[in-house]
């Protein structure tokens, strides 16, 4: 039965993480996975975190099951988080396993609702998407998103491509801190993707994994409540692994903004999808993220810290900049300010990305993206004398 198992091509990016850490050399830098670390190369634990942690928040008690959709005030801090506090009750959220169960859970319930429908993915997207949806049954096709000529987002090519499809296609679109490029629309191209959007009929499904990592939490949050806003219906996968550093804790929600439907209809599909695929999400993550959005001073404190994290990427993005253009004075690195979030989308070849790794130690993803997170004042002197020699002809173009 079991004789002619098609071979895994392993993840490019938990294959990646796997690589680095066989990889016996002390002096190796991880640029590839998206996971923040701080000043000292380590996750943190954050301050807020520890302290609900410390005040018994999360703590191991009896172990019972959640409720399928998850508690309701989680799911009642979720929704102030990333719609506003404003937020209408009508929008349907569902506690999921981190982003990936989230987008996991949108697909299903919409193979159900929506049998016939294809998703539509910028092109480029993370590498998990199109796994996560064609695993659901979905038709998956691209629209253009990244200019390499410019470098820019290719507001033209996307619109005339979502001129194109058909009422009902869903469009996956991520509201802030693109991944892999870090390049965003800017808020007159989210008007013009709204218009075409809503003309066409079309179901936007956001993924933000990295609310509050751009600009700021509103701030990142305003594509989703604009489209809310227009009254166009929309799905939104939010993770909290990086912005609370509970990677291994899971914790994420799925939103549902239907405006039509029934509400209680609505809920009881996403909670069919969710009985069938892992029957009820887990605990602790879910209680810490809860009270730290709930409590007004833990929530302050993660704001504060969340601040932190995206300055000290910001500053590793300009030295990093800075140290290429002493380098390399010739090239235009212009694209590491200028992109946002953890993800720098370097253009680097296949060669150069291999010289990278085997020569230097430094591991970026294949499709050349390089996680701005893993930087820091330790590495980035050896990070920036690798890319300078792979630059400047170092390994084959
Ligand atoms: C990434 O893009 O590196 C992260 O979202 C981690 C993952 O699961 O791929």
């Amino acid at each position: 039965m079991f004789d002619h198992l098609p071979a895994y091509a392993d993840d490019p990016i938990l294959g990646l993480f796997d690589v680095y850490k066989a990889d016996p050399r002390p002096g190796k830098v991880n640029l590839g996975i998206g996971i923040y670390c701080d000043e000292a190369g380590q996750v943190p634990v954050l301050e807020s975190v520890r302290a609900a942690r410390a005040d018994g928040v999360g703590a191991r008690g009896p172990s019972v099951y959640l409720p399928t959709e998850g508690g309701e005030a989680y799911r009642d801090a979720v929704r102030a988080l990333v719609f506003g506090k404003a937020a209408a009750a009508d929008i349907v959220v569902v506690q999921t396993v981190a982003g990936t169960g989230a987008l996991k859970v949108g697909a299903d319930f919409l193979k159900g609702v929506l049998p016939e429908a294809a998703i539509w993915m910028p092109d480029p997207t993370w590498a998990n998407h199109a796994a996560i949806f064609s695993g659901a049954g979905f038709r998956v096709e691209s629209y253009p998103y990244y200019a390499g000529a410019t470098g820019r987002f290719d507001v033209d090519g996307a619109v005339a491509a979502l001129r194109k499809l058909q009422a009902g296609s869903v469009v996956l679109l991520h509201p802030c801190c693109h991944n892999p490029t870090g390049v965003d629309p800017s808020q007159a191209e989210w008007h013009a993707l709204f218009d075409v959007i809503a003309q066409r009929g079309l179901l936007p499904f956001f993924d933000m994994a990295y609310q509050g990592f751009a600009h700021g939490v509103d701030e990142d949050a305003w594509a989703v409540r604009e489209c809310v806003r227009r009254g166009i219906a929309c799905l939104v996968a939010s993770s909290f692994s990086k912005i609370f550093s509970l990677y291994g804790e899971r914790v994420g929600a799925l939103s549902v903004h239907a405006p039509s439907a029934d509400t209680g209809r609505l809920l009881g599909q996403l909670k069919l999808a969710i009985r069938r695929s892992y029957s009820c999400p887990p605990a602790q993550g879910a209680a810490l993220v809860e009270a730290v959005l709930s409590n007004p001073a833990w929530n302050a404190q993660w704001r504060t810290e969340l601040d932190a994290m995206r300055g000290r990427m910001r500053d590793m993005r300009t030295r990093l900049h800075r140290m290429l253009g002493e380098a390399l004075p010739e090239r235009d690195f212009g694209f590491l300010v200028a992109q946002n979030g953890m993800f720098s989308y370097s253009g680097l070849s296949a060669a150069q990305i291999e010289a990278l790794r085997s020569r230097f130690g430094v591991y970026v993803v294949s499709s050349g993206r390089i996680c701005v997170a893993g930087l820091n004042a330790s590495n980035i002197g050896h990070v920036c004398e690798a890319l300078a020699d792979v630059c400047a002809g170092g390994a084959a173009q």
